[in-house]
């Protein structure tokens, strides 16, 4: 799961038994030394360029500061077997960043320029790109620089994009543990209509309330039912399984349209699981809990397992408080896919 939001990363981290696991930095903390810049000004984007890693100048009237225009991307590059590197479902993650763009009237990264940004990204940090069960994670950022202290009602015509890397290890390396969801059914997440941005405005409004759940609950995520329909966590998206079916939330305005969820979705499809996308509340979910699994998506963690529901006060207990068997079974296909150990029958993958 991501965006991997920090909070994201911190909760999925303290999921992650630390004994067996190697020491490893923890999501996103080391970032690989070189980044792709690009500057939109003058109703145009300027070619871009890799500079080395570090700080950018930035006007202190500048948009984002102040009202808060960006959006961001996270997804995965992986070092297979035969050396090559290979990014997964790259296409999807533009596609989605330069709807983010639209939904928050800043300039649109070019698709074909955003890609070849990726790419130098990689080419520029190959050698930091993990062996598995490692991988380069990648960053693009876009942002309103335009300065001008007035324009809450104005969109920034100038901006910034920025494609980091990050050098990132498997969250599981030391074994998966079930995570405790506390079910927020009363507030939002997000806005219902920036619910499928990916803006930071979305991750601080989260934040609040996922850490007043961990200190209450001891809850590693918050899942967000406002009104009772139940949507998805802070960092990623909430999947139930029960005999041969899979059901998750029909794509709408008010959550993120996880690339992780939709790639588990058609897997699971081919092989032969039931998928039903719809909406559903809270009792339904719980219904759903007695006899089956439930699983957070995402890029980082790609299928992790809920071990424990908790709502109003009560604990839910799913497979026994276990990761359930369906999860471990789809999160191993596709985790062996994005490796290149399993034909990617999709068309998945952008080799670098
Ligand atoms: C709020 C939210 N939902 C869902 C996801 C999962 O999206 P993806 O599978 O594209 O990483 C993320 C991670 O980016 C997220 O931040």
């Amino acid at each position: 799961m991501t965006p991997p939001s920090s909070a994201a990363a911190a909760s999925l981290k303290a999921a992650t038994p630390s004994t067996a696991a190697p020491a490893r930095p923890a999501f996103g903390t080391i970032l690989a030394p070189t980044m792709a810049v690009a500057r939109f000004r003058d109703g145009k984007w300027s070619s871009h360029e890799a500079r080395p890693v570090g700080p950018i100048e930035l006007h202190p009237a500048a948009h984002v500061l102040h009202y808060a225009s960006s959006c961001f991307e996270g997804f995965k590059a992986y070092r297979w077997a035969d050396g090559s590197i290979n990014v997964f479902r790259m296409d999807r993650h533009i596609e989605r960043m330069r709807q983010s763009a639209r939904a928050l009237v800043l300039p649109e990264p070019d698709p074909a320029q955003l890609a070849q940004m990726i790419r130098l990204t990689i080419e520029q940090n190959r050698d930091e790109v993990p062996e598995a069960p490692g991988a380069l994670y990648l960053r693009p950022l876009l942002f309103g620089t335009t300065p001008n202290i007035g324009a809450a009602a104005t969109p920034a015509d100038e901006a910034s994009l920025v494609v980091l890397a990050s050098p990132v290890w498997d969250y599981f390396a030391g074994g998966m543990q079930a995570l405790r969801i506390f079910v927020e059914d009363v507030n939002s997440r997000t806005a219902s209509q920036t619910g499928r941005v990916k803006t930071g405005g979305n991750y601080a409004a989260a934040l609040g309330p996922t850490l007043e759940a961990r200190k209450q609950y001891k809850s590693d995520q918050v899942l967000f039912a406002p009104g009772g329909q139940v949507q998805e966590t802070g960092a990623a998206n909430f999947i139930l399984i029960r005999k041969g079916q899979l059901l998750t939330r029909s794509l709408d305005a008010t959550f993120l349209h996880g690339v992780t969820r939709d790639s588990l979705l058609t897997m699971a499809r081919d092989d032969g699981y039931k998928v039903e996308e719809r909406t559903f509340d809270v009792s339904e979910m719980l219904e759903w809990a007695r006899d089956g699994e439930a699983a957070l998506s995402g890029t980082a963690a790609v299928l992790a397992g809920v071990g424990v529901l908790i709502h109003r006060g009560k604990e839910y207990r799913l497979s026994g408080g276990e990761v359930g068997p369906v999860t471990q079974e789809l999160r191993q296909k596709l985790v062996s896919i994005q490796r290149g150990e399993i034909a990617d029958s999709h068309g998945w993958f952008t080799r670098i």
